[in-house]
């Protein structure tokens, strides 16, 4: 039985709302669902243009989420400062562009460095863990160690992307693209045990590519949204985080 825990992030529940305006569909109630249904934790992205989540929604999920809390942020001395003030119990910085539409690419921990290492110090001093949004690339994980970040969180969209152009079936021997993907994520995964990190993995997962992922040894926590707030027009919320959920437990 895997051990690997799953946060939902709700993101695009409050994408819907924000779509008109409304005040729902009510992302709290989204946590309530997740968490009810078997998610061990939540996730939200506080973007700097507010596309989604919106500030008041981190202070309100900060008093109901039970499981794990984490707050995807850039390093942003605004969304520093609230990250700060609301202390969720995980902060995971990710790159960020206003014109982007889903975050892309890992951090560039080393061209940031001195900046990543004193903001893990500061969400240090207020009890925070860390963990940073990187390429599946060995270096890369070295760098975080080094920044003092408790856990990394591989980017597994190229994966996805690859692993998603075969159509569903993942079953058989996997395409060599996609198998040099998972490798590579199997490798870093790998070097983040050695480097006694902790691990972490997301983007782009949904319940066609999840399987082969799993197989990271040492992996803790899943951060997975679009899938399955898309898939939940279907079925329900709650049936596809459980869905997700019996991937996971195999
Ligand atoms: N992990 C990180 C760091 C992300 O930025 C995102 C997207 O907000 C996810 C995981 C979830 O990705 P997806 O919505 O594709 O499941």
């Amino acid at each position: 039985m895997s051990t690997v825990k799953l946060c939902v992030n709700i993101d695009h529940i409050a994408t819907l709302r924000e779509a008109r305006g409304t005040s729902y569909p009510d992302p709290l109630e989204g946590a309530r669902i997740c968490e009810e249904s078997g998610a061990h934790g939540i996730t939200v992205h506080l973007r700097e243009d507010r596309r989604h989540i919106q500030d008041r929604d981190v202070v309100e999920l900060k008093k109901i989420v039970r499981g794990k809390f984490n707050l995807e942020m850039a390093l942003s001395d605004e969304i520093i400062a609230i990250a700060r003030k609301v202390r969720p119990d995980q902060i995971t910085l990710v790159p960020e562009k206003r014109e982007e539409i889903t975050t892309e690419g890992g951090l560039d921990v080393a061209a940031h460095f001195e900046r990543i290492r004193s903001a893990v110090k500061a969400f240090h001093e207020d009890g925070i863990v860390v963990s940073l949004f990187v390429e599946p690339d060995k270096d890369a994980v070295s760098r975080s160690k080094e920044t003092g970040a408790d856990y990394i969180e591989l980017h597994t969209g190229t994966y996805c992307v690859l692993a998603d152009a075969v159509g569903g079936d993942l079953s058989g021997d996997l395409p060599s693209g996609v198998k040099r993907e998972l490798d590579r994520i199997l490798r870093a995964a790998e070097h983040a045990r050695e480097l006694d990190m902790g691990l972490n993995a997301g983007h782009g997962l949904n319940r066609h590519n999840l399987a082969p992922v799993l197989a990271a040894r040492g992996l803790d926590e899943l951060n997975i949204g679009h899938s399955i707030i898309a898939r939940s027009i279907y079925v329900g919320l709650s049936a596809a985080v459980k869905e997700l959920l019996a991937i996971i437990a195999g």
